[in-house]
């Protein structure tokens, strides 16, 4: 059990923000039974609604900076639209790096407008589209979703204000979007931006618009359009005090750790909602189950705890248990992902849990290797994790770290995430975009010259570039025509050849959600047992085709997945995926075919798109090593692969995820053969490699 100042035995410290002791964050109160009228008018974002409104009516940029859960979100498109912002079918957008917050923003603002969602009030997420045209005046979207829209409307001319929501999240498409954005507004002064974040890194977002703006200056020939130079607003907001307290000593296993700390606040702490920050479905599926198993054995409060996972992916009804008040007499548990930091308030939170740490994305140009890592927070996050604590009175916030390590290991501030992402997708796009100079483009923070030469390697290879960087035609604007990764697009047209479009398609469609697979019932060895039914000898993707061969066959029924521990929402968002693929896949001219049984073919389409990843088994090695064929880099095959322990020589893998060792999720195998074939130049521009000959 992790060791903590006891509250009350001996006073903590007190020490300033900077070190991390007593921080004061501000609220809105809380209280449970006025209207929503009311509710929205006690926000600390209310009492700037005039200075919001004014600074919007006469600049052309207006930064909002507010702690989460001051209304910003779902306060400032409702004041545009009071304003008369969506009059004459304009429309106002307000952008999210994380899709559940697309969801549950629009879902609230519909709520508080007493609109039907998906009417004056709609959302816009990847395969999802819940707006009508004509209707729908206030529209929440992810910053991808804005980025794709650009392809068909470059000057975004049906929004009258874009708010770039949490812009200190620092998300790759915001990046990309507000290098873009400020192009934009040179040549339509008259389109508004809000940027609003929860800290106030922002103020670096108002000398980025500003750096391009003459001061004051207005744009040529517009006597009376708006002042170029941005505003910072910021919304101050009533403080409840938040007790921070540090583990003794550095603790061995975060997961282990959060589960004791959640029964010890249970035991010992007076009622309040306790949130626990993990990093990723795996974990906080296993914390779920621990504290389950633990609650029942005690003899306090036994049935009082509600514990409930929260990511992203997770389906739209346990989405509503999290969301929904505790009932009288329970404490909620919420264990969450970093998507609760700042992108969504939970109500009730009196006591936060902080592991330290958050899955997050890094990339190596060197070894051209991309995964997902957990890895520590910076202090920024790490205090806004423990605002979460103090919305409805004082809290408590624990955080699984020494204090020593707060103060002199963790880094100030994440690093953007453009600076630690494989390029690929932000090359293509910004091709698409007609933006041929990328390294010369104006970003907010530049990536690094290393990626973007990989980038434009890979797409090169792909065939989507030509020798002069330029999109090729057709493949290139067909590729970038998918709302997918490249690798993904371009497995999809080369299938179109091969005569296996319909099987690659599924495939596709299945790698864009979660997972297929039902976690949270049973135990995990009957859910691999149940895998082994599909489990295709060639790999991962092959026995996606068996499980969904199977799905049709049993009349899509639900309890035919329920029986089989397959995911039945997720195979629903299968089938829908799947066809907006094949519709975009017709408009292409793709040829619809299946291959039947023939696997080659589908394994070759694989590989087309993605050779950029293969990999080969040491040949004296029995333990699942294998190298990168490019880089050289030792990765393995992620137990949840039907290839685990199977190691054939050869294999493509879709992605990494990095924990003690780099891991290969979906895998399959391949002959090395249809490397050369697929991508001649990748693999000829390397150092001569024995192994393929
Ligand atoms: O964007 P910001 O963090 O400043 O705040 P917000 O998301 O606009 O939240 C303002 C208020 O709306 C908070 O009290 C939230 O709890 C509430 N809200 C809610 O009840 N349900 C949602 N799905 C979103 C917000
Ligand atoms: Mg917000």
């Amino acid at each position: 059990m992790s060791q903590f100042w006891k509250p009350g035995a001996e006073k903590p410290r007190l020490l300033d923000d900077e070190e991390g002791g007593v921080v004061f964050f501000p609220t809105s109160s809380g209280g449970g039974y006025a209207n929503l009228e009311r509710q929205r008018q006690r926000l600390p974002v209310f009492r700037y609604r005039t200075a919001i409104l004014y600074s919007v009516e006469t600049r052309a940029t207006t930064v909002v900076v507010g702690e989460t859960g001051s209304g910003k979100t779902t306060q400032i498109p409702q004041y545009l639209k009071e304003a008369g912002w969506a009059d004459g079918g304009r429309v106002i957008a307000c952008t999210q790096p994380r899709r559940l917050a697309v969801q549950s923003v629009a879902a609230r603002v519909a709520e508080e407008m007493g609109v039907k969602l998906g009417e004056e009030v709609g959302y816009t997420i990847r395969f999802e589209d819940a707006t009508s045209t004509g209707v729908t005046m206030i529209k929440f979207l992810t910053d991808g979703v804005l980025l794709r829209e650009m392809m068909d409307d470059p000057l975004l001319t049906k929004y009258s204000v874009v708010m770039v929501d949490e812009a200190h999240e620092r998300s790759i498409s915001t990046d990309i979007l507000l290098g873009l954005l400020k192009k934009i507004q040179k040549r339509r002064p008259e389109l508004r931006l809000i940027i609003s974040s929860a800290t106030i890194q922002a103020k670096s977002m108002a000398a980025f618009f500003q750096s391009s703006s003459k001061r004051r200056r207005r744009p040529e020939g517009e006597e009376l359009g708006p002042i170029m130079e941005p505003a910072v607003l910021s919304v101050e907001g009533r403080g409840f005090n938040v007790q921070i307290h540090y583990v003794e000593e550095p603790v061995a296993d975060y997961l282990r750790a959060a589960v004791s700390t959640v029964l010890l606040i249970h035991d010992q702490e007076p009622m309040g909602d306790i949130l626990v920050f993990l990093t990723g479905q795996d974990d906080i599926d296993a914390a779920v189950q621990l504290i389950t198993e633990e609650t029942p054995n005690r003899r306090k409060n036994s049935s009082g705890l509600m514990v409930l996972p929260l990511y992203s992916g997770l389906p739209r009804a346990d989405q509503e248990l999290v969301f929904s008040p505790t009932p009288r007499g329970k404490r909620k548990v919420v264990i969450s992902t970093n998507i609760a930091e700042t992108s969504i308030t939970l109500e009730g939170v009196v006591y936060v849990v902080d592991s330290g740490f958050s899955k997050q994305r890094f990339y190596n140009p060197i070894s051209d290797i991309e995964n997902l890592v957990v890895a520590p927070i910076s202090k920024a996050s790490a205090r806004q994790r423990t605002g979460r604590a103090g919305r409805v009175r004082p809290g408590k916030c624990y955080r699984l770290y020494t204090e020593e390590y707060f103060v002199k290991e963790m880094s100030a501030e994440g690093i953007p995430e453009i600076q630690r992402s494989n390029l690929v997708s932000c090359v293509i796009q910004l091709k698409a975009l007609g933006i041929d100079n990328i390294l010369g483009f104006d970003w907010p923070a530049s990536p690094s010259s290393e990626a973007m030469v990989r980038a434009l390697e890979v797409l090169y290879s792909l065939g989507v570039l030509d020798d002069d960087a330029k999109l090729t035609s057709p493949t290139g604007f067909q590729v970038a025509e998918f709302p997918l990764d490249p690798m993904i697009s371009k497995m999809i047209l080369s299938s179109g050849e091969l005569g296996c479009s319909e099987e690659i398609i599924t495939i596709a469609a299945v790698l864009s959600v979660q997972s297929i697979w039902a976690s949270g019932w049973g135990s995990q060895k009957e859910l691999d047992e149940a895998k082994l039914n599909f489990a295709a000898a060639e790999g991962d993707h092959v026995s996606f085709l068996n499980v969904y061969k199977a799905f049709l066959q049993s009349g899509k029924s639900s309890q035919w997945c329920h029986k089989n521990f397959v995911n039945y929402q997720a195979m629903k968002k299968v089938l829908e995926i799947r066809e907006q693929l094949r519709r975009t896949a017709r408009r292409l001219g793709i040829d619809l075919k299946s291959c039947e049984r023939d696997t080659v073919v589908v394994r070759k389409a694989i590989t087309y798109g993605f050779f950029a990843n293969a990999c080969v088994s040491e040949a004296s090695s029995h333990d699942g090593k294998y190298k990168t064929i490019r880089g050289s880099q030792e990765v393995y095959i992620h137990p949840s692969s039907v290839l685990f322990r199977v190691n054939p020589k050869w294999v493509v893998y879709h992605s990494l995820v990095s924990t003690e060792k780099q891991y290969m999720r979906n895998v399959i195998s391949i002959d090395p053969s249809w490397l050369t074939e697929a991508a001649p130049h990748f693999y000829q521009k390397q150092r001569p490699n024995p192994m393929l000959h």
